[in-house]
């Protein structure tokens, strides 16, 4: 009782508590700002003053500044006694050259093909229409097969989240016994190259759209299970390929509605053995109103794509209108969960 009224004393004031919130999203612009420009890789070599970053980066030196100013305050930078700025851990996660980098996430998801469909998030909540269409007058899938700088941003981003997640999903979640795995909308092949990886006698099938596994020659090629991934273009909606005793799918079904993702499903399962596993790999939305990433990453879904996050319950349903059941929610040390399902 005594704790609580010492927490009750210490509280931020309401008001302050809500300007601290609002300028969340001053922070997001800012974090986009030092990713488009590179700020944590300069800041590797060492600690700079804000005018030198602005001649690299061909930046107006007392606007980058205030930036980088207010970056320091909120922990994301620091700034000495001379102004000159340096990385912290947080700002280290937008460095280009790290395993697992946020740099392409943050230049995706808080600027570039995103923040104008954010900007319309009004016009999804009155209608329940996507923002993104109604803002750039096409799917985003389409407009990414159509601008390549921002496809190769997002898809980079998704590796880099994948490579972040990565560790969390194998130390949850055993691969081990399945022979030949299908990513389905594997992107760049972050996730089935460390499956595969793990477990050197599996094989395995990389599929995306056709302009996605283009871009994922190179990497897969550089991969070192080269020989065992093969590597297919097509529309998931008209099938995914056969072969495989397990289907995996990271943050695909969240993109879609559940009618779409029924029809993705379907498709899975028969592509899939009567006892083939289905695997997704999703955030679950938790009851209750704790923060959760998933809670803001819906609302992206909302405006982006016309997806959504799911909880538990709705991911079973999924899988009963699909022709699965639902086996298992293995939780990870990541916002994602696998989620296992076998054929009904
Ligand atoms: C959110 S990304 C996830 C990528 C990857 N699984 C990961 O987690 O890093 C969604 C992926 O679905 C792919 N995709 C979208 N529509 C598709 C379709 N109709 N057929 C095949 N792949 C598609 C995109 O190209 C993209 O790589």
């Amino acid at each position: 009782m005594n704790g609580q009224k010492a927490a009750t004393a210490t509280e931020v004031p309401p008001p302050m508590q809500m300007l601290q919130l609002m300028s969340g999203f001053w922070v997001s612009r800012c974090i986009y700002i030092a990713a488009k420009l590179g700020i944590a890789d300069l800041l590797n070599e060492g600690s700079k003053p804000a005018d030198e970053l602005a001649t690299t980066t061909g930046a107006h030196a007392p606007s980058l500044f205030r930036v980088l100013r207010a970056l320091a305050s909120v922990g994301i930078l620091t700034q000495n006694q001379d102004n000159r700025f340096s990385n912290t851990p947080v700002s280290e996660t937008l460095r280009s050259d790290i395993q697992g980098s946020l740099r392409a996430f943050a230049m995706t998801e808080l600027g570039e093909e995103h923040y104008p469909a954010w900007g319309e998030l009004l016009y999804s909540v009155r209608t329940g229409a996507i923002a993104f269409d109604h803002a750039f007058g096409m799917p985003v899938w389409e407009f990414f097969a159509k601008n390549d700088e921002n496809a190769k941003i997002f898809n980079d981003a998704m590796s880099g989240m994948t490579a972040q997640a990565n560790e969390a999903i194998h130390a949850a979640y055993s691969f081990a016994g399945i022979n030949k795995i299908v990513d389905v909308g594997g992107g760049h092949g972050g996730l089935i190259t460390s499956i595969l990886k793990r477990n050197p006698t599996m094989r395995g099938i990389l599929f995306d759209s056709p302009q996605v596994i283009e871009g994922a020659k190179t990497r897969i090629a550089e991969s070192g299970v080269a020989d065992r991934c093969k590597l297919i273009g097509g529309d998931f909606f008209q099938s995914v390929p056969s072969g495989g005793d397990a289907i995996i799918l990271k943050w695909i079904i969240h993109d879609w509605t559940d009618e779409q993702s029924i029809a993705i499903l379907k498709n899975c399962q028969q592509a899939l053995p009567e006892t083939g596993k289905l695997i997704l790999v999703e955030a679950v939305v938790p009851p209750g109103s704790d923060f959760h990433f998933s809670k803001f990453m819906d609302l992206n879904m909302l405006v982006m794509t016309g997806g959504r996050e799911r909880t538990a319950t709705e991911f079973r349903k999924l899988y009963e209108d699909s022709g699965f059941r639902l086996t298992r929610i293995v939780p990870t040390e990541s916002p994602f969960s696998v989620i296992e399902g076998v054929k009904i």
